[in-house]
């Protein structure tokens, strides 16, 4: 039982039941404060206190506000370096025009945001997601990648690819039947849902709570069991970032090839995009149970997603620090 759910416990044994007519209604302003209102010196002084900083506080506030000449400049020079045209990362596939957005291009084209550094606009090769809503409700969604001489087919009409090549993500564009459609890029979690599988993956709402329980950060090293589609690798591989590494063992070959399949399809539309990924992610084929390919390697936590995990903790231990998460899921089909 958790302490809310005990105190909540002890709070109605000891408070006396309340009976119909007990129940006291505020009735304006001719009402005396309670004994519970009414203030002890000592919190009164407590109060005072706070007071006091949060004119202080607020003084600091005003400060940030009215800022010297000098501040303003500095703000001024942030805010364009913030909507400076973004470096490209991908040249244009087939003529090698560079498809920056800049405010010129998004002014001319069909949205008006301000351009972050870094991004750029749909190219061929990036896994996108088409979706129509009407009166809000979703009746068509889509994960697509984009390719030469394709056409994005729907039952409100065809989109050639060519015509999503160059624009900014999250455009609408219209169907040759004159419906809109929201062409947007595949998030992690859609490029996660909609790819290929083959063993069950782990769904994005139980990964996020496990990388929340291992605690993981940018730099750590982590050890994956097994990698089965790959989803919860390219997680892991997210959020170690590019200075940590993810080590997935897969004891079944086919599983280990879709594996790596998902996660290298995903590295080349982010490439695409942001420009070089670079995660480290070793897949390595093995029974974790019983090979020992972990030697001289040490880990800050690890996912375990087997069938039987209480068989891979002797192999996995010696190579934890001290006070690693292991989480495992455990699937029980009744
Ligand atoms: C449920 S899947 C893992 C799915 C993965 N977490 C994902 O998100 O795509 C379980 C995988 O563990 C593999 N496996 C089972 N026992 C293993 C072991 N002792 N060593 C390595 N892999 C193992 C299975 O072959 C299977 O592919």
């Amino acid at each position: 039982m958790s302490f809310k759910a005990l105190s909540m416990q002890r709070l109605l044994r000891t408070s006396p039941a309340l009976k119909e007519e007990e129940v006291i209604v505020p009735s304006g302003e001719n009402q005396q404060p309670s004994a519970q209102d009414t203030l002890t010196p000592e919190v009164e002084e407590l109060r005072g206190q706070d007071q006091h900083q949060l004119q202080r506080d607020y003084r600091l506030t005003d400060y940030t506000v009215s800022q010297s000449l000098e501040e303003k400049h500095a703000f001024q020079e942030l805010v364009k370096v913030m909507r400076m045209p973004c470096v490209t990362l991908s040249d244009h596939a087939s003529s090698g025009v560079k498809k920056d957005i800049t405010e010129e291009n998004l002014s001319s084209g069909l949205s008006h945001q301000p351009c972050l550094k870094g991004e750029t606009l749909l190219t061929f090769g990036e896994f996108l997601v088409a979706e129509y809503r009407k009166k809000g409700q979703l009746e068509f969604r889509k994960m697509f990648k984009l390719q030469h001489r394709m056409r994005l087919q729907s039952s409100w009409g065809v989109i050639p690819h060519e015509d999503v090549d160059g624009k900014p993500a999250g455009t609408f564009l219209k169907t040759n039947r004159g419906v809109s459609i929201l062409i947007r890029r595949a998030s992690l979690e859609d490029y996660v849902l909609y790819m290929k599988r083959g063993p069950a993956i782990s769904y994005p709402k139980d990964a996020a709570a496990l990388l929340m329980m291992m605690d993981i950060t940018e730099g750590d090293c982590v050890l994956e069991a097994g990698s089965g589609s790959g989803a919860m690798s390219l997680f892991l591989s997210r959020a170690v970032g590019a200075s940590g590494k993810v080590v997935s063992v897969e004891v079944r070959e086919d599983h280990l090839k879709r594996a790596v399949l998902n996660y290298n399809r995903w590295r080349t539309s982010w490439e695409l995009r942001r420009g070089h990924h670079g995660r480290i992610t070793k897949f390595v084929h093995a029974d974790l149970s019983t090979d020992p390919v972990l030697e001289g390697m040490g880990f800050h936590a690890v996912a375990l997603d087997l069938i039987h995990p209480q068989l891979a903790l002797s192999t996995v231990i010696p190579h934890l620090h001290s006070g690693a998460v292991v989480p495992s899921t455990l699937q029980s089909v009744w």
